[in-house]
């Protein structure tokens, strides 16, 4: 079972469609193992985006997701990196597939609902930056009767 980090990210979560996404991830399968409600701060998006700075684009983004609070996830599935990233669609929605995520709730190439991990590495260095062990709960539970 692969893990992988999910980010809806503020404008998806200001726009209300935060329940939609995650019934989407419910839907196709995947389980939730980690979750919460935080606003990233530029020192926070700097880690996460590291590979971005210097990018021309750099300081718009990190303007936009330190402008209002997210919600992040570790989400877990067979092939869950491959997969959440082809729910998600292209960066670009209007080059994204119909049905994906960024296809319907995406506004433009930067304002683009959700982040996911691309690589096995990113998801294992993305997942710590937010979240430590004890508060991913990837365990085998059974809810009591
Ligand atoms: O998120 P994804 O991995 O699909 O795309 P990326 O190329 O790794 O870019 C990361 C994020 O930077 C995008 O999701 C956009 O929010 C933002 N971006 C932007 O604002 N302007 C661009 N020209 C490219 C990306
Ligand atoms: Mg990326």
């Amino acid at each position: 079972m692969e893990k992988t980090l999910v980010l809806i990210k503020p404008d998806a979560f200001a726009l209300h469609y935060s329940g939609d996404i995650i019934k989407r991830y419910e839907q196709e399968g995947f389980r939730i193992v980690a979750m919460k409600l935080l606003k990233m701060d530029e020192r926070l998006a700097s880690i996460h985006y590291a590979e971005h700075i210097g990018r021309p684009y750099y300081g718009d983004l990190v303007g936009f997701m330190t402008s209002a609070p997210l919600i992040a996830l570790v989400l877990e599935g067979e092939n869950a990196i491959a997969r959440i990233r082809e729910l998600h669609g292209k960066t670009n929605p209007a080059e994204a597939a119909d049905g994906t995520i960024r296809k319907l709730y995406a506004t433009n190439g930067r304002r683009n609902a959700v982040h996911a991990s691309d690589s096995p590495e990113s998801a294992a260095r993305e997942i710590h930056i937010f979240f430590n062990e004890t508060e991913i709960l990837d365990g085998e539970y059974h809810v009591m009767e």
